[in-house]
C-alpha cells in the first residue's frame, strides 16, 4: 500500500527511534549551530520555535521591528498554500496578498509578482514557497527584490535541502529562511520549526531566546506517539477501521490535525526533537518532497487508486488555501487567482520517500493509473 499521510515517511526504525528518542541541551545547541552554518548566518539570528507558522510570524515581526516595514503593509503569499502562512502574516499585523500561480506550476512567477508590486504600493515582503520542493527562478526574484527594495522570506516547509538552478541552497538567499518540522515536511519531528534571520536582521526586542519555554507535556507526548499511531492506522486501513481509530485519537486529543498546530512564540522544541531534526537536516534527500500531476476527474482518480490500495487523499492542497474546513473563512480572492483554483481541483500527489522495490513497483502502478486520468488540455 502507498500513503501520503499517516507518518508513512517514517520507516519502522525511525518510528521506534522517534518513540524512544532522548536528547540533551547540546543537541539543541548543535541544531542551532548547524542551521546558522548551513544558511550562512550567525547563531544569534537562529531560533528553534514551536512551529513553521511561528517561524514566519517571528521573521515578519523582526522586519517590523527593524523599521523596514510597518503594520498594515502587504505580504505576497503563494496563491496555492496552507492557511498557516496566512495566519502568520495576519498575526504579525500585516495583510496577506495572494499571487496567482502559473497554469501548470504550483508557484507564482516573477512576472506575476512584479505586476502586483506595480499596482500595490503597500506590498513590501514576498514569501517564496518552492512548492513540493520544486525550485523557482531565484535570480529573477532577486532582481525584483533589488529593483523594488522588497524583503524576501524563503519558506522551507516543502523544500529544505533543495538547491536552485545556480547551485545555491534554498534558504541562503532571502532575508529569512523559515522551517517547519511538521508532519510530512522536509524535516519532520511531527511538530516544531526554526527561524533563520539573515542580512543583519535581529529578533524583535520583545523576543528573547533565553525566555523560550519547552512545549507542554501533552504536545511533546503527541509528537512522540504520532508515528506509532500512523503505523497502526495504516494497518487498520485493510479493515476499513482507520477512520474511527483516528477519530477516537482526535477526541482523546492524543493526536492533532496539522492545520491546527498553534502559533506560539513563547515556546520552543524539545532536546529530543532537536536531535532528530539535526540528523534529518544532515541527510536531506536531493529529490522533491512530492511529485505532482494534474488530472481531469480527481474524485474518480482517487477512487480508482484506492481500489488498488493507494491512499493518496491527503494531497497538497485540495483548495487554494488548505485545509478545506477553513477555506471559506479566509475569503480567498478566487476571481484573481483562477489558476490556483483550477490547480487545486486537479492536483494529485505521489510520495517520494518510499525506497524499497515493492513500493517502487507500486509507485509505478499508481503513476499509470494517474496518467490515465491526466489533464489533456
Ligand atoms: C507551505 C507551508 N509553509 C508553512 C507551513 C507551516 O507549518 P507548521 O504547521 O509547522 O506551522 C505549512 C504547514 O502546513 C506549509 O504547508
Amino acid at each position: 500500500m502507498l500513503f501520503l499521510g499517516l507518518a508513512s515517511n517514517y520507516s519502522g526504525r525511525a518510528t521506534l527511534s522517534h518513540l524512544f528518542s532522548l536528547g540533551t541541551s547540546s543537541d539543541y545547541k548543535n541544531l542551532e549551530k548547524e542551521l546558522a552554518k548551513r544558511f550562512k548566518t550567525e547563531i544569534s539570528q537562529v531560533s528553534l520555535v514551536y512551529s513553521g507558522r511561528t517561524a514566519i510570524f517571528l521573521a515578519l515581526k523582526s522586519f517590523l521591528d527593524s523599521g523596514k516595514i510597518k503594520k498594515g503593509d502587504h505580504v505576497a503569499v503563494n496563491g496555492f498554500t496552507c492557511k498557516a502562512v496566512a495566519e502568520a502574516v495576519k498575526k504579525a499585523g500585516l495583510e496577506p496578498v495572494y499571487i496567482d500561480i502559473e497554469k501548470s506550476s504550483p508557484d507564482f512567477s516573477k512576472e506575476s509578482l512584479e505586476s502586483k508590486i506595480k499596482e500595490d504600493k503597500l506590498l513590501k515582503v514576498f514569501i517564496l514557497q518552492n512548492t513540493f520542493g520544486i525550485p523557482c527562478d531565484i535570480s529573477g526574484f532577486e532582481k525584483i527584490k533589488e529593483k523594488y527594495g522588497l524583503l524576501m522570506i524563503e519558506d522551507l516547509a516543502h523544500c529544505a535541502g533543495r538547491k536552485y538552478a545556480d547551485g545555491r541552497e534554498i534558504g541562503t538567499v532571502g532575508d529569512s529562511a523559515c522551517l517547519s518540522f511538521g508532519k510530512g515536511k522536509s524535516i519532520d519531528t511531527i511538530i516544531g520549526g526554526a527561524v533563520v534571520l539573515r542580512n543583519n536582521f535581529s529578533f524583535p526586542k520583545s523576543f528573547k531566546k533565553s525566555d523560550l519555554k519547552l512545549p507542554k507535556l501533552g504536545d511533546s507526548m503527541r509528537a512522540g506517539w504520532y508515528p506509532l499511531f500512523g503505523v497502526i492506522a495504516r494497518g487498520l486501513t485493510h479493515l476499513h477501521l482507520e477512520k474511527p481509530f483516528l477519530g477516537l485519537l482526535l477526541k482523546l486529543r492524543w493526536i492533532e490535525r496539522s492545520a491546527d498546530t498553534a502559533l506560539d512564540s513563547s515556546r520552543t522544541i524539545t532536546n529530543w526533537q532537536s536531535k532528530l531534526a539535526l540528523s534529518q537536516l544532515k541527510s536531506l534527500r536531493p529529490t522533491p518532497l512530492r511529485k505532482y500531476y494534474l488530472v481531469e476527474n480527481r474524485e474518480a482518480c482517487l477512487k480508482e487508486l484506492k481500489k488498488h490500495g493507494f491512499r493518496l487523499e491527503e494531497l497538497w492542497y485540495e483548495v487554494p488555501v488548505a485545509p478545506e474546513r477553513y477555506y471559506k473563512s479566509l475569503h480567498y480572492p478566487e476571481a484573481s487567482c483562477p489558476n490556483a483554483v483550477r490547480f487545486s481541483k486537479e492536483v494529485i500527489n505521489l510520495p517520494t520517500w518510499y525506497k524499497d522495490e515493492t513500493h517502487k513497483n507500486e509507485l509505478k502502478e499508481a503513476e499509470k493509473i494517474i496518467k490515465s486520468f491526466r489533464r489533456t488540455k
